[in-house]
Parts: C-alpha cells; sequence; structure tokens
C-alpha cells in the first residue's frame, strides 16, 4: 500500500516558491541574486495597521474566535464590499481564511465533485489548477494569447462550458499577467455565462487595488447582478495593504456556500489568527493613504520594467493593466544558446540559465501554463529592478 495519497501525486509543489529558495540559496552561498520570484509587496504593513494588533494582542484578543471570521471584521468587510464595488452583502454571507489562497481553496472543496470541470484562463495564478485537482475536480484551461493582452474571449469561455463545468475562475488583474478586464470585456464574459446557470463564478480580487492610468477594476457581481446568486466574490489584506504574512483573506458570497465554506474550515484550521483579524478590521476600516501610495510606486516601476525589458533582443513585453508583474513572451530567445553555452530549449532552460549566469531570478512561463514566457515580480526597489533589467539585456544580447 503506498503511503502518501493517489492526489497528492497529481499535484505538483509551487513552481513560484522554488524559485524564491533557490534564489535564497544561492544568495547564502555567497552570489549576488536579484530575486524577482516572490509575489508580495516589498513594503512594510503600514504603522495604523500594525498598532491594531499590538492592541488587540494588549487587549487579550488572543483566543479563538468564530471560526469564518470576527463580527467586526464581517462588519468592515460588507462595507468594503458596498463602498468599493457596489456590492451588498450581509454578514451572514462573508468567509473570513486564513489568506485568500484558503477561502478558495475551501470553496473548491467545499463544492466539488468527481467529474465535475473548472474553467482556468492561462496563464493563471499557478495555485488555482492544482487546488481544483486537490479538490477532485477537473481543471479545463482557457489561453488567453498575448496577442489579446492575455485575456481570453467570450467564444472561447463559451467553447470551454460543458454540463460538467461547475466554476468559472476569473482572476484580474492576473497573476500572472497584470490583464485587467474592463467592464466592457468582462461584459461579454458574464453575458455567456447568463446563458449556462450551472456554472458558477469564482472571482479572484486580489489585486483589485493594483490598477494603473484610467483603467476601472470591476468585478463580475458588480458587471452582471444576475450572477450574484452564483458569485464567490474573494478578495483579501495581503496585496492591498502589505499583510502577506498576516494571512487574511476573505469572501462573499451566496449563505448556502458560505456556511460549506465554514464547515471545511471548522474541521481544518478553524478560526484565521484573531491577532490578524483585528489588524484587518483597521486596514479596511482606517485610512486608506497606503493603497494610493503603492499605487504610485507600483505604476512607476511597471513602466521602468517594460520600457526597459523591450530594448532586450528577443523579448516582448505588452503593457499590462494592474498587479506587480508583467509576462513577457521571450520566443524570440527559444532555439539559441547563452553566452555560457546553455541551449534555450524553452522558457524553464532560459529562467534556470539567467539565474545562474547572471544571478537574476524570474519564474518561468511553463509554470503559469502560457510559453514561452517568463514573469517578474515587480514589487521590489527601482534600483533592483534597474540592475537586473540591466543584466537581462546583457544576457539577451549574449544569445547566439
Ligand atoms: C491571484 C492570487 N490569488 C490569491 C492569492 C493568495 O493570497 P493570500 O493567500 O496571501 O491572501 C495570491 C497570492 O499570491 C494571488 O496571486
Amino acid at each position: 500500500m503506498a503511503f502518501l495519497s493517489d492526489t497528492l501525486a497529481r499535484v505538483k509543489p509551487s513552481p513560484t516558491i522554488a524559485v524564491t529558495n533557490k534564489a535564497r540559496e544561492l544568495k547564502e552561498a555567497g552570489r549576488d541574486v536579484i530575486g524577482l520570484g516572490a509575489g508580495e509587496p516589498d513594503f512594510d504593513t503600514p504603522e495604523n495597521i500594525k498598532a491594531a494588533a499590538i492592541a488587540a494582542i494588549e487587549a487579550g484578543k488572543t483566543k479563538y474566535t468564530a471560526v469564518d471570521g470576527i463580527p467586526e471584521l464581517k462588519k468592515a468587510i460588507c462595507e468594503k464590499f458596498a463602498r468599493e464595488n457596489g456590492l451588498s452583502y450581509k454578514p451572514s454571507q462573508i468567509t473570513v481564511g486564513s489568506g485568500g489562497k484558503q477561502v478558495l481553496y475551501n470553496a473548491l472543496v467545499a463544492t466539488l465533485n468527481p467529474g465535475d470541470e473548472v474553467i482556468i484562463p492561462a496563464p493563471y495564478w499557478v495555485s488555482y489548477p492544482d487546488m481544483v485537482l486537490l479538490a477532485g475536480g477537473t481543471p479545463v484551461f482557457v489561453t488567453g494569447p498575448m496577442e489579446t493582452g492575455y485575456k481570453i474571449t467570450a467564444e472561447q469561455l463559451e467553447a470551454a462550458i460543458t454540463p460538467n463545468t461547475k466554476w468559472f475562475i476569473f482572476n484580474s488583474p492576473s497573476n500572472p499577467s497584470g490583464a485587467g478586464y474592463s467592464h466592457d470585456e468582462l461584459k461579454a464574459l458574464t453575458d455567456v455565462l447568463m446563458r449556462h446557470p450551472q456554472v458558477w463564478v469564482m472571482s479572484d480580487d486580489m489585486y483589485e487595488h493594483l490598477v494603473f492610468g484610467d483603467f476601472k477594476f470591476v468585478t463580475p457581481a458588480q458587471v452582471e447582478p444576475g450572477l450574484y446568486d452564483r458569485t464567490l466574490t474573494c478578495n483579501g489584506v495581503s496585496k492591498a495593504y502589505a499583510m502577506t504574512g498576516w494571512r487574511i483573506g476573505y469572501a462573499g458570497g451566496p449563505e448556502a456556500l458560505i456556511k460549506a465554506i465554514g464547515k471545511v474550515q471548522s474541521q481544518s484550521t478553524s478560526n484565521p489568527c484573531s491577532i490578524s483579524q483585528f489588524a484587518a478590521v483597521e486596514a479596511l476600516n482606517g485610512p486608506q493613504d497606503y493603497i494610493a501610495e503603492s499605487r504610485v510606486a507600483f505604476e512607476r516601476r511597471r513602466d521602468l520594467v517594460v520600457a526597459a525589458l523591450n530594448t532586450c533582443p528577443g523579448i516582448s513585453c505588452p503593457t499590462p493593466e494592474g498587479a506587480f508583474y508583467v509576462y513577457p513572451s521571450i520566443a524570440g530567445c527559444i532555439g539559441k544558446t547563452s553566452a555560457a553555452g546553455t541551449q534555450i530549449t524553452d522558457d524553464e532552460a532560459f529562467a534556470s540559465a539567467l539565474l545562474e549566469e547572471t544571478g537574476v531570478a524570474v519564474v518561468f512561463g511553463a509554470a503559469f501554463g502560457l510559453s514561452p514566457n517568463f514573469r517578474i515580480s515587480y514589487a521590489t526597489s527601482d534600483a533592483a529592478l534597474t540592475e537586473a533589467c540591466a543584466r537581462i539585456k546583457t544576457f539577451c544580447e549574449g544569445l547566439k
């Protein structure tokens, strides 16, 4: 009898964490490494949020809480959804988990049966397919190529839907491409979904606040109120408030689904950290200056990186609408050989040679389901980004 489960055998470890670990190892060995792999803001958590956590500790708010969130946080989340998204949820329609990741995972575990299909636009966040597999479902990929800004069309969505489709996972702005769907682009997708009442929508709005220029963020239940009763609107404080380590994510949706998610959580982790929940109340209710400040910094870095990458031979980098990622194509580098003699057969070989030869850590596109590309997380200093792009350029110029 095998010790490890068959389900686990279908799942791969997170490649983004693998790149981060490899970069750390090289750094510890004394190499000059610039890590552009990790998907988290480089800023510190704002002071008012840290102070709220300290106050919570001092007030003894260090005990178990309600499994799916304290009433104060659920109220703050309801107000946030109303204020920022025009969505009306009652506290009984809100669930809070240990990060957005847990909320998404719990929702899949709570709903998927063998044979159920989940449509995932590619390139996708690395965890979606594996979470679907862990929950017993079948991922179905729909590719949004660079030519359409890494977005899928209504026709593609229509063609992917079958009687077995249970969920459509929607992530805008996207990790890894930064692509954001405009109101009209999203409406075209929700029009399709309105014709298929068996399909639920899991909207991952984690990068809602990181949008640039005059791009306006929208979420499916807002664009098409007819989908409200079958949409789980997921969000969190990790990216918006530089709180990745605090582990608070949340979602609003139909009460029966929210209850089911709570049931899964009650038998696994129970409540998210009590202290982090009080910090999240302050994040949502307190001053929102950090969001605007970080947006300015990220937009400047996006422009810096896109401009620099487009001077590299063999690389083509569109300008994304949001998040803190770019997803350049390296089609022009494939088939060449690096200065140190590595054959660039695919994007994994490119990323690996780039790390070995220049010390720049990026994540290869195959990990996100669209090749040949790589992802840069530009959530690091302007100086590090400038130096990293200069090294990438030298590397590309050395390809023969
Ligand atoms: C698209 C997307 N969704 C969800 C998450 C999960 O965020 P967290 O669990 O920190 O709330 C991430 C984190 O990288 C992400 O990129």
